[in-house]
Parts: C-alpha cells; sequence; structure tokens
C-alpha cells in the first residue's frame, strides 16, 4: 500500500497551542479524491528549517511517499521558511505548481500573493507545499491535482 505524506508545519499547533486543522484536511482531500488504498505519514513540526528538511527527507528517503503535501511556513513572516526547506531537500522544482495555486487562489483571495508556496522532486516523491490557513487545502489542490498522477508516474 502506498503511504502519502502530510506534514503541518506550525509553531502553534506543534507545541500544543491550538490544534492542527489542515493537516486533517489534507487527510480528507486525500480520503475524499483518492480511489487506490493509501496510507497515512503524519507529521507535524515547528517552523524550523531543520526540522522541516528532516521530516521532509524522511517521508522521501525512508518511507518513500510518492506524494507529500506541507501546509504552513510560506508566508513572508520571518518564521515562515517551508520553500526555503522544500528548496533544500529538493532536486529539481516545479515551478508551475505554486504558480498555478496563486494564480486560482488569487481570484477569491487577494493575500494569496503572500505565499511563496512551491513544488518539487526529491527523487520520486513529489513534495507540494500549501499555505497553513484550512480553507485554502482543497482550493489550492483542486487547482494542480490533474497534474499529480502523471507527475509521480514520470518521477517513479
Ligand atoms: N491561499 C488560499 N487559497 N487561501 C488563503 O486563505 N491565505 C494567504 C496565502 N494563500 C490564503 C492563501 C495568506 S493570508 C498568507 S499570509 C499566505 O498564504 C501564507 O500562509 P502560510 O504562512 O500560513 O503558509
Amino acid at each position: 500500500m502506498i503511504s502519502l505524506g502530510i506534514v503541518t508545519i506550525s509553531d502553534r499547533a506543534s507545541t500544543g497551542v491550538y490544534e492542527d486543522k489542515s493537516g486533517p484536511a489534507i487527510r480528507d482531500v486525500y480520503t475524499r479524491w483518492l480511489a487506490t488504498p493509501w496510507q497515512e505519514a503524519y507529521r507535524l513540526v515547528p517552523d524550523e528549517q531543520p526540522a522541516i528538511e528532516a521530516a521532509l527527507r524522511e517521508l522521501a528517503d525512508d518511507v518513500r511517499c510518492p506524494l507529500i503535501v506541507t501546509t504552513g511556513g510560506t508566508g513572508p513572516a520571518p518564521r515562515d521558511v517551508t520553500p526555503e526547506a522544500t528548496v533544500a531537500v529538493c532536486d529539481r522544482i516545479l515551478p508551475g505548481f505554486g504558480e498555478q495555486m496563486r494564480a486560482v487562489s488569487m481570484q477569491t483571495v487577494p493575500t494569496a500573493i503572500l505565499s511563496r508556496q512551491i513544488a518539487g522532486s526529491r527523487g520520486a516523491s513529489l513534495i507540494i507545499n500549501l499555505p497553513g490557513k484550512p480553507v485554502a487545502i482543497e482550493e489550492c489542490l483542486r487547482a494542480v491535482w490533474a497534474a499529480v498522477p502523471y507527475c509521480v508516474e514520470l518521477l517513479g
């Protein structure tokens, strides 16, 4: 059975200040949209680049997730370092994913321009960044979902 990565990046959720709602929103999308059996590989980490990189490396190299979706840490605030961590672990960047997710989101949310969300590949894994807001999860994934299976096939 394939394992699919869900990585929530949030100082406050990782210290229990509030409940992670975005990770479960990714799980909900996987559950509704995937026909193939899958199991979850979920990690909750603070906005620390080494911790984010370690989670991404583990899910790509050890758990061998074909798809890893992250949520949070994509904005312009000083502690937002998810795109930097993603770039650091990826072999190659796939710029179209970020461009498309921002373009679709900006049709309804002007502040979507603030997200630096990107996607890239590490080995056979596709890594996609999403913003931290639960409402952004389905909107962003819907914008790129049609390309995900083919991308995973090409990487594998
Ligand atoms: N994209 C969508 N679809 N919906 C949203 O509500 N919020 C924006 C943006 N992208 C948003 C969105 C806001 S307000 C910010 S600050 C950035 O994502 C970065 O969010 P993050 O730092 O939680 O990743």
